[in-house]
């Protein structure tokens, strides 16, 4: 598997990130959650009050961050100028302006340009990688040696990311994630998009360990 590039797009809470870890896990390859560092980028412009619907104020700032990604799967980190924030993306006001700042070309270069890299050195060790995101098999890594694109209900990802954070308002995580998967879908600027070579996989009514399963024989 020397190499190996498996690229996963899909919406919030169709089971990429679980599926992504554990096949990386279970084929001893990398890890990277693009969405991760997205969500990072989207943390440093709140923290430094920039209005996130300006999108010439975000474009202007989005280099200055240092950005780290740590891709072991079984311990994958996340630092923003040295400091780990892997709590602080996963909150409600990250969450609630990810796509915004997401849908800002400039945003979207420098993330690019960035896993690029991280896939480049991935490769250059004889490592594989499992990457995961939006636009992945589109953009970042169209020639991927696995393309996958997973779905799931929209009850089935309501459930599964209600869990993930806890709350016992399925209705408003649904109307939530309906949100963003409007926004993620209709930008301008590599919005998510399923293409025809990318095998599809829909997770609604299987376990992770069954998806881990068939992934992992994909690959
Ligand atoms: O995967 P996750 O839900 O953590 O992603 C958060 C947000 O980051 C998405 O809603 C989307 O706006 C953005 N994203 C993206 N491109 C990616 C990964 C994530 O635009 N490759």
């Amino acid at each position: 598997t020397e190499g190996i590039v498996i690229a996963i797009d899909g919406p919030s809470g169709s089971g990429k990130s679980s599926t992504s870890r554990g096949v990386a896990r279970v084929r001893n390859l990398r890890y990277l959650d693009t969405g991760a560092m997205y969500r990072a980028i989207t943390w440093w412009m709140l923290s430094n009050d920039v209005n996130v619907n300006d999108a010439e104020a975000v474009a202007s700032l989005v280099e200055r961050p240092v950005i780290v990604m740590g891709t072991d799967p079984n311990a994958p980190t996340v630092t923003v100028d040295g400091r780990d924030v892997a709590a602080e993306i996963r909150e409600r006001d990250v969450t609630t302006n990810v796509s915004a700042v997401s849908a800002v070309p400039e945003t979207r270069e420098r993330m690019v340009r960035s896993q690029r890299e991280i896939i480049a050195k991935a490769r250059a060790e004889s490592a594989g990688i499992v990457v995961e995101g939006r636009d992945i098999t589109t953009v970042v890594a169209p020639d991927a040696t696995v393309k996958l694109f997973l779905t799931a209900s929209a009850e089935a990802r309501a459930q599964r990311r209600s869990k993930e954070v806890r709350t016992s308002d399925v209705a408003a995580t649904q109307a939530d994630l309906a949100r963003r998967d409007e926004l993620d879908s209709n930008r301008a600027h590599s919005p998510l998009r399923q293409t025809a070579d990318a095998t599809e996989l829909d997770t609604t009514g299987l376990t992770l360990d069954e998806v881990v399963a068939l992934v992992s024989k994909l690959a």
